[in-house]
């Protein structure tokens, strides 16, 4: 079995950015020992520079492996430019034992839309076919939506080019799909009562 943690929007640098929260999210992973994290972007509230240094010093905190995308935050002011200067990377392809998790760009600088667009996508459809010939299970993970979430009202928060990308997610057959962007929180009687 395969086992992935998922956490997204930490915000970091935001006023209402919980620090016990997240460092919370953060021990109870650690104790579940995922085979991978995921965070799919909004790792700042403002693409600061050191926004982005104290998210990646939250982020060294987790034991096992982790990936990142940037999110529509992440690419705000200059942080479009200096995103790979803290975390190295854009997009890619990270591969595990019988797991593929390819990452994707959907930022687009100081814009709050998110595209992945043709070359990209391309890339993806390759990455899809390399994992599918190693048997692999397949996690496409983005920052924005493919599809509307119910009950957040108007959609504005899918992809530019959603229908595209869903079209080659399909044919290519990857197993599961991780965004984040649009803020759902728990009802805080969730946050009292922690599980783990
Ligand atoms: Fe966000
Ligand atoms: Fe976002």
């Amino acid at each position: 079995m395969v086992l992935i943690a998922h956490i997204s929007d930490l915000h970091v640098g935001a006023p209402n950015f919980k620090e016990d929260i997240l460092l919370e999210a953060i021990r109870q992973i650690n104790k579940l020992k995922p085979d991978a994290t995921v965070i799919t972007g909004d790792l700042t509230d403002n693409g600061y520079y050191l926004e982005f240094l104290q998210a990646a010093e939250y982020l060294s905190d987790l034991k096992g492996p982790h990936i990142f995308v940037p999110g529509n935050h992440d690419a705000r002011h200059v942080g479009n430019e200096t995103f790979e200067d803290v975390f190295r990377y854009r997009r890619g392809t990270f591969v595990m034992d019988g797991l593929t998790i390819i990452g994707l760009d959907s930022s687009e600088p100081d814009l709050d839309y998110g595209k992945i667009g043709r070359s990209q996508q391309i890339w993806m459809e390759d990455e899809l076919d390399r994992a599918s010939s190693r048997g692999h299970i397949r996690v496409i993970a983005l920052h924005h939506h493919i599809i509307p979430v119910p009950k957040t009202g108007r959609e504005r928060n899918v992809l530019a080019d959603a229908g595209d990308i869903l079209q080659s997610i399909i044919s290519k057959g990857a197993d599961l799909v991780i965004s984040g962007h649009k803020h759902v929180p728990p009802r805080l009687e969730a946050w009292r009562t922690p599980s783990l």
